[in-house]
């Protein structure tokens, strides 16, 4: 089906209005408060601290790990509280997404502990928890090559979208989600998901509009980080 507009009358390639902030949780080394339109997502960073259970130590390498949580209130048919299967799995998803510019060899048999709580969501949740949670380890001084940025793409009827919202992701005309996560500064992936049918061509047409699109993402990430230790109001 032909998707000729989008509902909230964004260009296909347009991201929604974004806010970042960090330094926004006292008691944690590193923090930020991502907003993407309506998916609001706080993360805050403790570690690198010893690991326990002793098994789990690499004493080559630090592990970086998640604890992603959706607010009771986040969606508006109440969700039920604690880790479910969706939550286990996008924490894993969301720690192999920032392993990559985390320089885990700095810091053998520890573990950085990332958390990350979605205070409203609108699709596009755990690519704001990446966003999010890349930007409180760099906030947190951890050793990193790089930020990393992530959009929620997708095709929705026979449009290749960026930054989808629920409406799209529930589009009755067809919607697949791609999630992706990137290093800008080397254009490496870090994280590509696909939830539904895609041709080979539309996919490399999707990775290549998020590679442009979340420079735009790592421009706001770098300006909150360097607002904070410039010292301007935020
Ligand atoms: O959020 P993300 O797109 O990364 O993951 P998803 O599992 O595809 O969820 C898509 C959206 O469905 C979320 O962002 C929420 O808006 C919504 N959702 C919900 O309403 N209730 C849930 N229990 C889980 C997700």
């Amino acid at each position: 089906m032909s998707y000729t507009k989008r509902v909230d009358g964004r260009a296909f390639d347009e991201l929604r209005p974004m806010s970042v902030k960090v330094g926004v949780l006292e008691n944690a080394l590193g923090s930020c408060l991502f907003q993407m339109g309506k998916t609001k997502v706080l993360a805050g960073v403790y570690g690198p601290r010893q690991l326990y259970p002793r098994f789990l130590r690499n004493p080559e390498k630090g592990t970086v790990r998640c604890f992603y949580n959706m607010y009771s209130f986040s969606v508006s048919d109440r969700k039920r509280p604690g880790p479910g299967r969706r939550e286990k799995e996008l924490s894993e998803k969301i720690a192999q997404a920032l392993e990559p510019a985390v320089m885990l060899e700095k810091f053998p048999d520890a573990v950085v502990d990332v958390f990350v709580e979605i205070i409203q969501a609108d699709a596009g949740t755990r690519c704001a928890s990446i966003c999010a949670a890349s930007t409180a380890l760099a906030d947190a001084g951890m050793p990193m090559k790089d930020i990393v940025s992530s959009v929620a793409m997708g095709k929705i009827g026979d449009k290749i979208c960026a930054d989808i919202d629920k409406y799209e992701e529930d589009y009755e005309g067809g919607a697949t989600d791609i999630p992706i996560a990137f290093m800008p500064r080397t254009g490496e992936i870090t994280l590509l998901q696909l939830d539904g049918e895609i041709s080979p061509e539309d996919l490399k047409k999707a990775i290549s509009v998020g590679r442009e699109k979340v420079k735009e993402i790592y421009e706001k990430q770098k300006e909150a980080l360097t607002a904070k230790y410039k010292g301007d109001k935020q």
